[in-house]
């Protein structure tokens, strides 16, 4: 098992199968059906592990990674979090019910969300959320209010954005002055909501968030973000006399997906990060803020993997060939939405020569529900298993019920025995609402 793929969790055995985490994939296809969604306990701990590490180390013992729970959100994701003792980032009620439903400690949640509801609004504080990230002025005000009718003051930071290009896909590009998300700098707004915030009664203002973008490989958009975000909080010192506790920098640290994307160092960047606001804060004798980070894929994405039954192969002659799974968009839309690249392999063929040159295509009624393109893998049959590495962030929590596909199981990997998470869906979940 010495020939590691992509990652090293992902290696091939002596019967050839492919092993993950150090267990056989085929014989989990076999025992939990497919379409399966794995993840790796050891690796989604190490990388917390590493996070919280770097972070404490640059910026002192308070600071911690808070996960972003949209890329990946079921009870026992909580549990893992809670028992790492690092925060969270959430985006819906729903999010905060799966969190508490999994004793996820509420002090340590932060709220997001460019649009929260009157009803997300109360039902966080009736929660005792522990920080609102405050996206407008409307939103800010209304905080206000349910926190007096609630008789507590809430703590908050003001999502800011700070006009910068950090060359993503630009669906997943937020920290540019036209964004949905946040208060830019570059207007004036951000100032405005500083000094309403510091007016407010009901809030405590704590600090500021900002976040530029997901699956980013250089590091120089976070320096010119600190840059621009550390420049704010001494304008607002000076200002309004407001020390701001807390700066929080967002997520979007870039994942290896094959084989030619550069694998980054966790370690590394967040080095490189602290040298800088050291040093800036050294230069302006501005006490360092608490710094966060709130990361998503890059804590789960190489922790997950995906395997699915072979049906269809279709041969087009002159053209190309298809290769159907039993699933597709339902529980992997990247590809439909971002032609997200991704590694594809043959579980039970893992030693055979790659030489068939395909599309995967999903089992929807849709022509775009497609795995990926023109890959290679070994010529495959009905009945084989093929496995689609790194699918931990933005799959199982991006997956739908399109086509009315069941949603598949997740199983967690730990120490070679697993553990079932979420259960497969059951045709009668599909009508549970219907009425
Ligand atoms: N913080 C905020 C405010 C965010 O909006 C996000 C991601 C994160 C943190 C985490 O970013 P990460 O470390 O995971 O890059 N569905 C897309 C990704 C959308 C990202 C949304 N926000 C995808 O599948 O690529």
């Amino acid at each position: 098992m010495d020939r590691k793929i992509v990652h090293s969790n992902v290696t091939v055995g002596e019967n050839g199968h492919l092993f993950f985490a150090g267990a056989d994939t085929v014989l989990l296809a076999e025992k939990y059906g497919t379409p399966v969604f794995l993840l790796d306990n050891a690796r989604v701990r190490a990388r917390i592990r590493e996070y919280k590490e770097a972070m404490q180390m640059n910026f002192g013992e308070s600071s911690v990674p808070l996960f972003a729970s949209k890329s990946l959100s079921f009870k026992e994701i909580y549990r893992i979090m809670a028992e790492e003792g690092i925060g969270t980032d959430i985006v819906s009620s729903g999010e905060l019910f799966t969190a508490v439903s999994a004793g996820f400690p509420m002090e340590r949640a932060f709220f997001h969300g460019n649009n929260k509801t009157d009803f997300d609004i109360q039902y966080a504080i009736e929660n005792r959320i522990g920080y609102f990230i405050v996206d407008s002025m409307e939103e800010l005000l209304l905080i206000d209010e349910y926190a007096e009718k609630a008789g507590i003051r809430q703590k908050i930071l003001l999502r800011l954005t700070p006009g910068i290009d950090p060359h993503t896909h630009q669906k997943i590009s937020t920290g540019g002055v036209d964004s949905k998300f946040g208060s830019a700098i570059e207007t004036g707004l951000a100032e405005r909501i500083t000094k309403a915030a510091l007016s407010q009664t009901n809030i405590e203002l704590c600090g500021f968030h900002c976040h530029i973008g997901s699956q980013i490989f250089e590091i120089e958009p976070y320096i010119t973000a600190a840059e621009i975000m550390l420049s704010f909080i001494l304008k607002m010192k000076e200002k309004f006399g407001f020390t701001a506790k807390i700066l929080n920098l967002g997520g979007g640290f870039g994942v290896r997906y094959i084989e030619s994307d550069p694998e980054i160092s966790i370690t590394k960047n967040i080095n490189a990060i602290g040298a800088y606001i050291r040093k800036k804060c050294a230069e302006t004798a501005l006490d360092m803020p608490i710094i966060y980070m709130e990361p998503g894929r890059s804590i789960v994405a190489d922790a997950g993997m995906t395997l699915y039954t072979v049906g269809t192969v279709k041969e087009i002659e002159g053209f190309k060939n298809y290769v159907s799974i039993d699933g597709g968009m339902t529980d992997n839309p990247r590809y439909t939405l971002y032609q997200s690249a991704y590694t594809v392999l043959l579980a039970n063929k893992a030693n055979e020569k790659a030489d068939f040159s395909c599309t995967i295509g999903g089992r929807c009624c849709e022509s775009g529900d497609l795995i990926q393109e023109n890959v290679l893998i070994p010529k495959p049959e009905r009945g084989d298993i093929l496995a689609v590495l790194v699918t931990g962030a933005y799959n199982y929590s991006m997956a739908s019920n399109y086509n009315r596909v069941t949603k598949p199981p997740v199983v967690v990997l730990r120490n070679n025995t697993e553990k079932l998470a979420v259960r497969r869906e059951r045709f009668e979940d599909l009508v549970a609402c219907d009425i």
